[in-house]
């Protein structure tokens, strides 16, 4: 059974389309994401997190083309940005400055002051960053990112909470950021964590946003605050997806509980990425050889860890279908790509149907920090984006690096 996506006839279909057909059209490998999908995962959200100034800022890292940004803003999503690039992209794609939150680890002055001057809701991640908004502007308003010491996720590399993580301002260090605000007038408006990356977890979730409503009470300006993202999808078969109606009651309580302690409704944000476009993005590749050895069957395909790096850098679980024979007699199968590495892998010992070259490989759930996390490693290409409408399907980025035709 697969979650999202329906089989006919044995063959994969992403929304309305085969497979194998849009491999016909568009060749591979290919980045296929369905676009209903993503307006079901936005609705899940805003439909059980009830709180009425509720403002969801997509987290454009997690896919920066600029058609899922276009989606999401038709959708009433405001945008998550990391960087100036992703600033200049959001600007670009018709976002209003107050609609863009940027938070960032370690930036330049020029960056900073470049963010500023396209009034960026920003989130300052350190000491450092509020002494220079001073300087900058006196007077101003501010917001704020806190490490609470609470961090979650899924692989160490994606915990942004706790003693070990170089985001935030540790929550000891508040005072200094009070006496900076006092020193150049600052007003404290917004209030920002980010624990880490998907969290399947309800409880540490409600654990961090209760830590920083307890937070939030001793500042007395606040006009937003800002939970960060980490909504989790089930990567994995046996995994249970997040249950959004009991999440959603319990963010609604707490929000509704503390706001009205606070004296004031609050602008409530939060900034999911995976959540929103995961499970609606597919890597679709095809058999280029199969090698059996004594020890292994390794299945090849014509895409590597340059195009979805996930599985080689977290050991990260995406789940794998022959689009071209989905049920059948299986075989424990290594799927490898064309990389020259040993991390270039996609899958290890894992029961697929039997392949044979030119099959159309799925690489499933890889809609968020797939293609945004691409290179051109080994001067291999990006492949095509397409977005896919029911039964119709446009590209929305050509190949990209192609050096060899
Ligand atoms: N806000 C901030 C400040 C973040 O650092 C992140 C993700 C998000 C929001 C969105 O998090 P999400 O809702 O997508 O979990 N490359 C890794 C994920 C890294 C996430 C980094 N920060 C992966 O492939 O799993």
């Amino acid at each position: 059974m697969l979650k999202n996506f329906t089989v006919n006839k044995n063959k994969l279909f992403i929304g309305e389309i085969d497979a194998e057909a849009l491999v016909k059209k568009y060749g591979s490998p290919l980045y296929v994401y369905d676009a209903e999908i993503v307006k079901r995962q936005y609705a899940e959200l805003v439909n059980n997190i009830s709180y009425p100034k509720l403002k969801i800022h997509y987290a454009a890292k997690a896919n920066a083309n600029a058609e899922i940004f276009n989606l999401l803003k038709k959708e009433g999503a405001g945008i998550e940005t990391v960087s100036i690039g992703e600033v200049e992209l959001a600007l670009q794609a018709g976002f209003a400055p107050s609609e863009i939150l940027y938070t960032c680890s370690n930036i330049s002055r020029e960056e900073q002051e470049a963010v500023m001057k396209k009034n960026i809701i920003m989130n300052l991640d350190s000491l450092t960053q509020v002494q220079r908004f001073g300087e900058m502007r006196p007077g101003g308003t501010i917001a704020i990112r806190i490490n609470q010491g609470i961090g979650a996720g899924f692989h160490k590399h994606t915990i942004t909470g706790g003693p070990e993580s170089k985001f935030g301002i540790d929550s000891s260090q508040l005072p200094q950021v009070q006496q900076l605000a006092q020193k150049y007038k600052l007003k404290i408006v917004g209030l920002h964590q980010h624990i880490g990356s998907n969290i399947l977890d309800e409880a540490i979730f409600m654990k961090a946003i209760k830590k920083l409503l307890a937070t939030a009470k001793d500042f007395s300006d606040l006009e937003f605050l800002d939970f960060g993202g980490g909504f989790g999808v089930p990567y994995k078969p046996e995994e249970k997806p997040l249950d959004m109606k009991s999440l959603g009651k319990q963010i609604t309580n707490e929000l509704n509980r503390f706001m009205k302690q606070y004296g004031k409704e609050l602008i409530v944000r939060f900034e999911p990425g995976r959540f929103l476009v995961a499970e609606s993005g597919v890597l679709l590749a095809q058999v280029t050889e199969i090698k059996t050895t004594p020890y292994k069957i390794f299945v090849g395909i014509n895409s590597g860890f340059n195009q979805l790096i996930r599985p080689a850098m977290y050991g990260a679980y995406q789940e794998i279908v022959n689009a071209s024979a989905v049920d059948g007699e299986k075989e424990n199968v290594s799927v490898v790509g064309n990389i020259c590495e040993s991390a270039d892998f996609f899958a290890k010992d894992r029961p697929l149907t039997q392949c044979k070259e030119g099959d159309v490989i799925a690489i499933l759930d890889s809609g968020a920090y797939g293609y945004a996390m691409s290179s051109l490693f080994n001067a291999r290409s990006k492949p095509v984006e397409i977005v896919v409408e029911g039964k119709i399907s446009r590209v929305i980025r050509e190949e990209k690096g192609r050096l060899y035709d």
